[in-house]
């Protein structure tokens, strides 16, 4: 990683994190609820999609507050995905972040209403940004229950499900990434376009970049499932091929998938050059994307 994402890294990542947790601790309900959902935000993660917002908040010369309230509410769905997606009935995972997973600590009916509870909780945060005029509010909110639902996250992950029936086709595969992993990520690089007012030009590209980062951001994971080990993953590796899985290894095989990989990657970086600011940051945090061993 460059020297200046890591620092731009740990100048922000304190911040997102202290401030996402002040958000859920606020929150009243049951104590063994408001555990089990601290319990997986405080495990870690690379805390990416927040990153992006500041990011682009940061390029645009836009930054405040709201890029971490926002960034907080789009980690909080994403880690809300993940204690889903461990569970019995969908990927089975006991790692996760390091850790054990949700259910293997709170159960599985407590992992699910957690993670019920987390979806709420985003747009309620949302919906109470103050400082946001209140049409900008009400576009992220449409835009993140788009990215999170039937028509991104939650219907990708369907798709994805149905993929260990039978063998997709890359169009489909294509299409469980694009939902499943890049509808999340698009919104966290779109969310920070909306906070700071960008240009649609600007704006449109920036989608641009968002989608080629969304596929490559899946199919390294892809990647890493085969050729990383689970303590240096935090989750257990090898669980798509024992799983069956429609990936970009199994259609393509791991030299087709990094050739897709670079692709998607040179794409990204091409789509930045239409920007009408300094996009180095976006850059090196595309580098970084398909480089990163975790
Ligand atoms: C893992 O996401 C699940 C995918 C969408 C590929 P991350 O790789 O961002 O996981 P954390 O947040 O760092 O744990
Ligand atoms: C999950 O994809 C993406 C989500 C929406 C959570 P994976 O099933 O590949 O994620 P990991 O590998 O378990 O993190
Ligand atoms: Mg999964
Ligand atoms: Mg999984
Ligand atoms: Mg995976």
């Amino acid at each position: 990683m460059s020297g200046r994402l890591q620092d731009f890294m740990n100048k922000h990542i304190p911040n997102i994190e202290s401030h996402m947790y002040g958000l859920v601790k606020d929150v009243s309900g049951p104590q063994t609820l408001k555990d089990s959902m601290l319990y997986s935000l405080e495990a870690g993660g690379k805390r990416i999609r927040p990153l992006f917002v500041t990011a682009v908040c940061e390029m645009f010369d836009q930054p405040k507050q709201a890029m971490y309230t926002v960034g907080a509410t789009i980690e909080i769905i994403h880690t809300y995905s993940l204690m889903h997606d461990d569970l019995p009935c969908m990927d089975d995972d006991d790692l996760r972040r390091g850790k054990p997973t949700n259910h293997k600590i709170f159960g599985e009916a407590l992992a699910v209403l957690a993670g019920d509870a987390l979806n709420s909780l985003s747009f309620g945060i949302l919906a109470r940004m103050e400082e946001v005029p209140s049409e900008q509010r009400l576009e992220l909110i449409r835009m993140l229950s788009e990215g999170a639902g039937a028509e991104g996250m939650v219907g990708g992950q369907v798709l994805d499900m149905e993929g260990e029936k039978r063998k997709l086709n890359l169009e489909e595969l294509e299409n469980v990434h694009i939902n499943k992993t890049g509808a999340l990520l698009r919104f966290s690089i779109e969310s920070g376009a909306v906070l700071s007012g960008a240009t649609k030009e600007d704006r449109e590209a920036l989608v641009e970049y968002a989608h080629h980062i969304g596929l490559a951001f899946q199919i390294q994971d892809d990647i890493l499932d085969i050729e990383g080990t689970s303590e240096q993953l935090g989750k257990t590796a090898g669980k798509d091929i024992a799983s069956d899985k429609s990936t970009y290894p199994a259609l393509l095989t791991l030299e087709g998938a990094k050739n897709k990989l670079d692709e998607h990657y040179k794409a990204a970086v091409g789509a930045l050059e239409r920007l009408s600011v300094d996009a180095a940051l976006l850059h090196e945090f595309a580098t970084y994307i398909v480089r990163r061993s975790k």
